[in-house]
């Protein structure tokens, strides 16, 4: 529940990256003593990574006042993912590859579809075959077998580029035998990240952060004792928030962010639409601009710009001086945020994978419904600069990627509470609504 209308002030801190604490907590299972992750972010979605290793039977701490996640793997025995699991976040497919490098074999669900598309994973299986792996389908899992009962080196080109793809692939070759290459792989921070993890564990790696990965597999790996990075899109969605929310004044200060890893398209995107910042070491220091000026963008892999930032974009074009586009080329049908933020006053046109969006336009408070993990934080945006309250609903996709998100923006000077609901109740009468007779 947010009061609109508030100027964010102070500090924003940065959490450990999601998208590369996931793949390195799979990794463990590559693994058979205790591993250490620090800075890992208090999420659902690492919660329920928990819980897909516990399933397997690994053992799991984690602290959330310390952010550090332990994972001793020596009781791993059970190489399977369960439908329950998976169908909660797709990234616990990472675990078929983690577990054909443990075990030669493994039964692992498919992910489904997800709220902006069926977000295949052709290319995850295609890749393994490619290692010497058999795969047949049954009852909607993915049962795998390495022939003669271990992975063999191979070649596989991704087309497109995938982060998922190039995450499972890495975590097979690793220990397959022989020698193994992956072009068009992902370059993504998070895999660089994830991928000098897997070196720190003893992988034979080399082209990190380039478009071809040549590994030599080993036989064994060692645990992991590594600090995880910060997240480049709670970072990317701070600096967008602070320019529609922030004072001209006094800046907002980001702090432990790795303004790196923000990429070239989004820092340029972000300049040019006359936001003033600056960035000192691992804080960035965001004010409001004048005017916003009008940037239309469109998504490309990294480092162009982040599919991941495009719905909170969206709401900073709401407030430009202008009209602007924004093409989505990931995802086609990622804009679901858009219905959403019309019930707040926008006025977002999308035609086939463009959206076009009106700029100068006050928002007003309204309930609205997240659909998914990215549309959810930009309708908190939404609410930040409407006018009067906003109710956000269903905040289980803001807490699968957002730590204490309530907190930290309370913190900053936003009146806003997180509340329980009942979802099924039975409306009241609204009392500008009822007569009085
Ligand atoms: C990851 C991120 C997600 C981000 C996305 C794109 C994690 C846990 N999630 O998702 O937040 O939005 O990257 O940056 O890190 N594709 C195929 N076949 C496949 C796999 C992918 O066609 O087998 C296509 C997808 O439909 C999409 C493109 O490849 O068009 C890129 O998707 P991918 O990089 O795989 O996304 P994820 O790894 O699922």
């Amino acid at each position: 529940m947010i009061q609109g209308g508030a100027r964010l002030r102070g500090e924003l801190p940065v959490s450990g990256s999601k998208n590369a604490a996931l793949p390195m907590m799979a990794a463990t299972v590559l693994t058979s003593g205790t591993s250490i992750i620090r800075n890992v972010p208090a999420l659902r979605d690492i919660h329920t990574f928990s819980q897909v290793l516990e399933y397997t039977g690994a053992d799991v701490s984690f602290d959330p006042e310390t952010h550090i996640l332990t994972v001793d793997s020596s009781g791993i025995d059970t190489p399977e993912a369960p439908y329950e699991l998976v169908k909660k976040m797709r990234a616990s497919f990472y675990m078929l590859g983690a577990l054909l490098g443990r075990f030669g074999h493994a039964r692992v669900s498919l992910p489904g579809g997800c709220a902006w598309g069926p977000r295949p994973v052709d290319l995850h299986l295609r890749g393994l075959e490619a290692f010497g792996v058999e795969i047949e389908l049954d009852q909607g899992y993915v049962v795998a077998r390495a022939r003669g009962g271990r992975m063999r080196g191979g070649y596989f080109h991704l087309e497109p580029s995938s982060v998922g793809a190039t995450v499972n692939l890495l975590l097979a070759a690793v220990t397959a035998r022989g020698y193994s290459r992956i072009e068009n792989a992902a370059i993504e921070p998070d895999v660089v990240v994830f991928g000098e993890a897997l070196q720190q564990m003893g992988a034979q790696i080399s082209g990190l952060g380039t478009r071809t990965l040549e590994i030599y597999g080993v036989d064994t790996l060692n645990p992991l004792d590594v600090t995880n990075v910060p997240d480049r899109i709670e970072t990317g969605t701070f600096m967008l928030l602070a320019a529609l929310a922030g004072t001209q004044d006094e800046p907002v200060a980001i702090t432990q962010a790795e303004p790196e890893h923000l990429g070239e398209a989004f820092l340029e995107a972000f300049s040019a639409t006359g936001t003033p910042f600056e960035i000192s070491g691992s804080t960035i220091y965001v004010r409001a601009p004048e005017v916003i000026q009008p940037v239309s963008i469109e998504t490309a892999p990294y480092p162009g710009f982040p599919t991941d930032l495009q719905a909170q974009w969206t709401v900073l074009l709401t407030q430009a001086r202008g009209n602007a586009r924004i093409k989505e080329n990931i995802y086609f049908d990622r804009f679901k945020h858009v219905p959403e933020l019309r019930r707040m006053g926008a006025n977002i046109i999308v035609i086939g994978n463009e959206a076009f969006v009106e700029g100068n336009t006050p928002l007003k408070g309204a309930h609205v419904m997240s659909t998914d993990l990215r549309a959810s934080v930009s309708l908190v945006m939404a609410g930040i600069i409407a006018e009067g309250e906003t109710h956000v609903l269903r905040i289980y996709h803001l807490d699968r990627g957002y730590e204490q998100l309530e907190k930290k923006l309370a913190a900053a000077g936003i009146p806003v509470e997180r509340v329980t609901y009942d979802e099924w109740a039975t409306p009241e009468p609204h009392a500008s609504t009822r007569t009085h007779e």
